[in-house]
């Protein structure tokens, strides 16, 4: 309920949606469907195909301003339609009918994605109604495979929620240090980690796949009203230094949109995958760049005591440590580190309220791996 209602406020419908109705009369024919519908948005059209010979036909698909999609979108109808043919005419079934209809999901600056109603109506009484949905990358062209962005309704699952603020510690006399935790969200281990810093009021980073974000959004937003920082770390965990230019618009702009639209918050850094940074990658990311100086290599050996004696002995006042919260052995050795740490007089911080603490001055496109004192 509030999904929806947060969505309209979030997308474009608001104000500009413009709901093109088709009249389809058939003079001959007393047909059931008199009106199909599409929704568009400012900058869709609906294109059509309309057919009444024997076989009834109106089929919508949409236009955008991106000749690549639309080129697909015409593919994708025709086909439809040449399948109905050939199965209508196969079976002798002169007077079915194929009405297809459908509405326009915008997400961010980015994804636009489609959601087709198919109706099949046969002489023989058998029908199908059948939704399809189609997304792409408004700036690329290209399609957009992440079954993610429609929910098992076939709703968008991209929900807003209030700010929340993060307030510093006090830092006096203390070691300094941020834990990070790369890739997630996870179903189970984030949920499991966010226990555990909540039962030791310890602050830490989340840099967040905008994919995986968008699939479980409550995560990001428990992670985010507990006073975790999220960061970006793209949308689908590419190595940037590999991509065109599209693509690296893409997935740091729509991980930052996804983040946005989940916290009402930009997200104010961003980690590149595999650290892998380039100037196109520092010219395109609208925040500081932000790497590590820690690394337990927690993913490869999934060893609880490893993990454990890699962050203790490499530690320093300052430090920023890299670890995952895909991974059980992590969320354990995570609970053996925070008292230990303590123990040595370090104090945890946020990535940000490091970087505040030791008045570091970030600039957008820079990287930084510690804030040593
Ligand atoms: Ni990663």
């Amino acid at each position: 309920m509030t999904l929806l209602a947060l969505l309209c406020l979030t997308c474009v419908y608001v104000g500009i949606l413009a709901i093109q109705k088709m009249h389809l009369s058939n003079p001959n024919k007393n047909a059931p469907f008199s009106v199909i519908e599409s929704q568009t948005t400012d900058d869709v059209k609906t294109e059509a195909i309309v057919d009444w010979g024997n076989l009834m036909i109106a089929v919508h698909y949409p236009s955008t301003p991106n000749e690549k999609i639309n080129q697909q979108l015409s593919q994708y109808a025709n086909d439809l339609v040449n399948q109905f043919k050939s199965s209508a005419h196969k079976n002798g079934y002169a007077n079915d009918e194929l009405y297809v209809s459908f509405t326009t999901h915008k997400s961010g600056e980015f994804i636009i994605g489609f959601k087709f109603d198919i109706i099949e109506r046969r002489t023989n009484n058998a029908s199908r109604n059948e939704v399809q949905k189609i997304s792409f990358n408004l700036k690329t062209g290209d399609r957009v495979v992440f079954e993610d962005y429609f929910d098992e309704n076939n709703q968008p699952i991209i929900a807003q929620i209030p700010n929340n603020i993060v307030t510093p510690e006090d830092t006096e006399n203390k070691k300094l240090v941020a834990l990070t935790f790369d890739d997630g969200p996870h179903s189970r281990w984030t949920n499991e980690l966010l226990d555990v810093l909540q039962e030791e009021n310890v602050p830490a980073t989340f840099f967040v796949l905008g994919s995986r974000a968008s699939r479980y959004p409550d995560l990001v937003r428990r992670a985010f009203d507990s006073g975790h920082q999220i960061g970006s770390h793209t949308f689908n965990h590419k190595d940037l230094t590999k991509l065109p230019q599209g693509d690296i618009d893409f997935e740091i702009g729509e991980s930052a949109a996804v983040i946005e639209r989940i916290t009402g918050q930009k997200p104010a850094f961003t980690r590149p995958p595999y650290g892998a940074v380039n100037q196109a990658v520092q010219d395109t990311a609208k925040t500081p760049l932000i790497m590590w100086s820690v690394d337990p290599e927690d993913w490869k050996s999934q060893n609880i005591d490893q993990i454990f004696t890699h962050v203790m002995d490499n530690t320093k006042d300052g430090s920023i440590v890299l670890l995952h919260d895909i991974y059980g052995t992590t969320i354990e050795a995570v609970k053996k580190i925070i008292p230990e740490m303590r123990q040595r007089n370090f104090v945890f911080l946020t990535v940000q309220q490091l970087m505040a603490a030791r008045g570091k001055n970030l600039e957008n496109g820079s990287i930084y791996y510690q804030a040593a004192p």
